[in-house]
């Protein structure tokens, strides 16, 4: 379809674009609305956007009509653990009877439940159960997800789940950021944890390092996982290895993690319900995310909440992620845990959306190219039926999407 052009202008050339709904571009954390707006593509990046009526003379071999809603960036959930074997409902029996997370872990349950299905399954079983959760995630808008190991804690297992995650980006039109989370709970074949994070700085890390299978590394620090000092040589060996680090922390008790992994410029720390103002700061210097957590706070019954307000002080990006686990976040929309972010821990639904597109990516180390909708990132883009972009965090559940672009190329 061509416009017509002037005798001297040099048509915009596309190969799709897109029209006839509002953006919310996320630019630098806002809204940051463009009315009306055409969206052009190029090789699976956004070429052109600005408002409809500024549209210069163009060639595109398609077009799309939106016919009303509002564009946002493709939702990237950044911290999820879906590939796993087996379930844990009977925990959440266990728990609505008052038994604590820490006391189902200490029987033997919790993480190493979890570790013992996905050893015996096998890839092909993984592989299955992980993409009938990642399609729930995507049906919800999400265009990029991290997929963390973590419940295999043996060389062979948490390859094997690293690999799932490799093929369900092979599989299905999503990008898959995938982290090593070997250091989440100690495997039932060691019993001294520094024997265990030995064997993981001398024989897990480098492997997974030499196939390329990992984005970065991450590690639970906890009373009932692993010390600062263990996992900060953990870090020093990923680091050594050219791999980003992460860290869970802070969740249930305050440990210093936090602080430590600022100090590695952790790409981000997750959970933090239990930071204290120095590690805010810390945070801030080393340019470290916050990812919040609302769907593990609410499963656990918890009642610290991340402090916003200092997070907000020192300006430090807060990303919002589903955490997708068999026990402590068994959630499978990352727009539900946007709604949690607002009502339980009183973030603005542009703060929410915020910590689901831009900030989320930042937690990645992506947010050079995914996002935010401007000129020359990747072409991830969502349409939803709403009236405004903070009906996202309205609605509990339901099916606001309407059309899901990935890499230029409409999924669904
Ligand atoms: O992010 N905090 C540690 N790890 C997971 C829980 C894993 C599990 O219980 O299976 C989390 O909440
Ligand atoms: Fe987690």
């Amino acid at each position: 379809m061509t416009q017509a052009t002037g005798p001297t202008d040099r048509p915009l050339i596309l190969d799709s674009l897109w029209y006839g709904a509002h953006v919310a571009t996320m630019q630098d954390g806002h809204f940051s609305v463009i009315e009306k707006a055409a969206i052009g593509v190029r090789n699976g990046r956004i070429v052109w956007l600005d408002e409809m009526s500024k549209l210069p003379a163009y060639e595109a071999q398609q077009e799309h009509d939106f016919a009303g809603g509002w564009v946002t960036p493709g939702l990237i959930d950044c911290h999820t653990h879906l590939v796993f074997g087996g379930n844990r409902a009977g925990e959440f029996e266990q728990r609505l009877n008052g038994v604590s997370y820490q006391e189902i872990a200490k029987q033997g349950g919790g993480i190493a439940a979890s570790v013992k299905a996905t050893r015996d399954a096998s890839e092909a079983t993984l592989l299955a159960s992980a993409k009938r959760r990642l399609s729930s995630l995507m049906q919800d808008g999400v265009t990029t997800v991290e997929i963390k190991s973590g419940y295999g804690l043996s060389l062979q297992s948490e390859l094997k789940m690293l690999r799932v995650a490799a093929q369900l980006e092979d599989q299905l039109p999503i990008h898959v950021k995938r982290t090593c989370l070997a250091a989440h709970a100690m495997p039932p074949e060691f019993d001294d944890k520094d024997a265990y994070v030995d064997y993981l700085c001398e024989e897990v890390l480098p492997t997974v390092a030499s196939l390329g299978l990992a984005d970065a590394v991450d590690a639970f620090c906890e009373g009932i996982a692993f010390s600062t000092e263990q996992v900060s040589r953990y870090f020093e060996k990923a680091k050594a290895l050219g791999l980003p680090v992460k860290i869970h922390a802070e969740q249930l008790t305050s440990q210093g993690g936090t602080r430590m992994a600022a100090s590695f410029q952790a790409l981000s720390a997750d959970h933090i319900e239990f930071i204290e103002e120095a590690d805010v700061q810390a945070m801030a210097e080393a340019g470290t995310v916050a990812v919040l957590l609302p769907g593990a706070f609410f499963t656990l019954k918890e009642t610290q909440k991340p402090p916003i307000d200092w997070l907000r002080l020192y300006q430090v990006p807060m990303a919002i992620a589903t955490d997708a686990n068999p026990g402590t976040s068994p959630a499978l929309s990352l727009r539900l845990m946007m709604n949690m972010a607002c009502t339980l821990f009183a973030l603005t639904p542009e703060e929410a959306l915020a910590g689901a597109t831009i900030h989320a990516a930042q937690a990645l180390g992506m947010a050079e190219t995914h996002g935010s909708l401007v000129v020359g990132k990747a072409a991830d883009f969502v349409c939803w039926d709403v009236e405004s972009p903070g009906e996202l965090c309205y609605w509990l559940g339901g099916q606001l999407l309407k059309q899901r672009i990935q890499q230029g190329k409409l999924t669904s």
